[in-house]
């Protein structure tokens, strides 16, 4: 009792209690010099289909940075920075000619790697062209998708070969999407890439949320929750599910998060029990954006494609928000994390021991390029292997 009145209980757990929000600015800020810029910088990451580099501009925007893809009358790709270093207008006005791209505003010219060939408004066509060059970056074109190095170009790695992308089982061919296939909504999902990267590692929504929460959206085999154990390899994590079937076999499927951005996720469908038949790279847009570019093998053209996941018989784009709340997949709940996750908000519990490892991985990437070290995954030997993933749906008989 205090001044004749009784103290009511005092409410514990309630919003006004919580802290400032933030979130972990070094593994998810993509830009130019800051930290997970500069490590994704190390690596290739593809920009586009091949069939999107052609004699028109396309404007696009890859961590952070305006940036425009041709392809010139020879064939060779170019990706230059948007802004003109003439007088600044953007190259996607520009004409594509048989030596590069000519800009719209005094016609300067330039090639794939930027060289200024001419500058019809100077004498003589420009005597000091060869001072100016316009900002490019280098590329190579792999499994339907150009890749683009952003980084130091002292430390530009080789493009890796894939052994599940190189070596074709009977009938089968390479084929690339760019659908973000695996986001489970519109090409650009408006959120930070790492949310979609976490969720590789997470295989215990999988029963809930694309089965229990909303109608079995992928095979039933998928629906049971399954027996996990996470590992860190030299590429990045391991995941190994194991689900006990009805005939008394097992059901052992294993999915990959590779170091930086790559999916190594086999068919949620299950159709076949065989290796990983494709990967997804998750590429950072900018901080609140991504897409995913797949490269993989198929049988007929648009198998790929064919992996999307409806809900409840609709795609995405075909629902409506009541139906978007009722059945709820990767987008939304990736999405509705917010444009950037707080972490200072989670609580980590068993199941998310892949994303604290795979967070922890990312850390110690940062911390070896801080030490002037390479990351993980970046080779300089231009004759070394294929990289061999062990992700697969198996089956075995106990
Ligand atoms: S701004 Fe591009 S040539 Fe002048
Ligand atoms: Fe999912």
């Amino acid at each position: 009792m205090v001044n004749g009145m009784q103290a009511l209980p005092r409410d514990e757990g309630t919003a006004y209690q919580m802290g400032p929000a933030g979130y972990r600015s070094e593994l998810v800020e993509v830009g130019r010099g800051t930290p997970m810029g500069e490590l994704l910088r190390r690596y290739w990451h593809p920009v586009g289909l091949s069939a999107d580099a052609m004699d028109r501009p396309r404007k696009v925007r890859v961590l952070g940075e305006d940036l425009i893809l041709f392809r010139d009358g020879a064939g060779k790709a170019g990706l230059v920075h948007a802004r003109c270093c003439h007088r600044g207008t953007t190259l996607y006005y520009g004409k594509v000619e048989g030596r590069g791209l000519r800009c719209c505003y005094h016609g300067w010219l330039f090639d794939t790697q930027g060289h200024c060939l001419e500058q019809p408004c100077e004498p003589q066509g420009g005597r000091f062209r060869d001072k100016v060059r316009q900002p490019w970056y280098p590329l190579e074109e792999r499994y339907g998708l150009i890749f683009a190095y952003m980084g130091p170009p002292e430390r530009k790695p080789v493009l890796p070969c894939y052994e599940c992308l190189e070596v074709m089982d009977e009938g089968e061919f390479v084929e690339a999407d760019d659908s973000s296939l695996g986001g489970g909504g519109p090409p650009i999902i408006p959120c930070n890439w790492l949310q979609h990267f976490e969720n590789v590692v997470d295989p215990f929504h999988v029963p809930v949320l694309h089965a229990a929460f909303s109608g079995a959206q992928f095979n039933m085999a998928m629906a049971a929750m399954p027996q996990v154990t996470f590992e860190m390899s030299p590429r990045g994590v391991v995941v190994r599910s194991t689900r006990k079937m009805d005939d008394g076999k097992t059901f052992y499927r294993v999915t990959e998060a590779a170091i930086p951005t790559l999916r190594v996720v086999p068919n949620p469908r299950v159709a076949q029990f065989a290796r990983v038949e494709s990967i997804g790279w998750v590429l950072p847009i900018d901080d609140t954006s991504f897409r995913i570019y797949v490269a993989g093998r198929s049988k007929q053209p648009g198998d790929l494609g064919r992996m999307r996941s409806k809900f409840n018989g609709k795609f995405w784009w075909d629902m409506t928000e009541e139906e978007h709340q009722r059945h709820p997949g990767d987008y939304e709940a990736q999405v509705g994390q917010g444009a950037i996750t707080i972490h200072s908000e989670e609580h980590f519990a068993q199941s998310d021991r892949g994303i604290l490892m795979i967070r922890r991985m990312l850390q110690d990437q940062l911390d070896a390029l801080a030490a002037g070290r390479d990351p993980i995954g970046v080779s300089f030997d231009a004759h070394a292997a294929p990289v061999v993933f062990e992700a697969g749906n198996y089956l075995r008989e106990a």
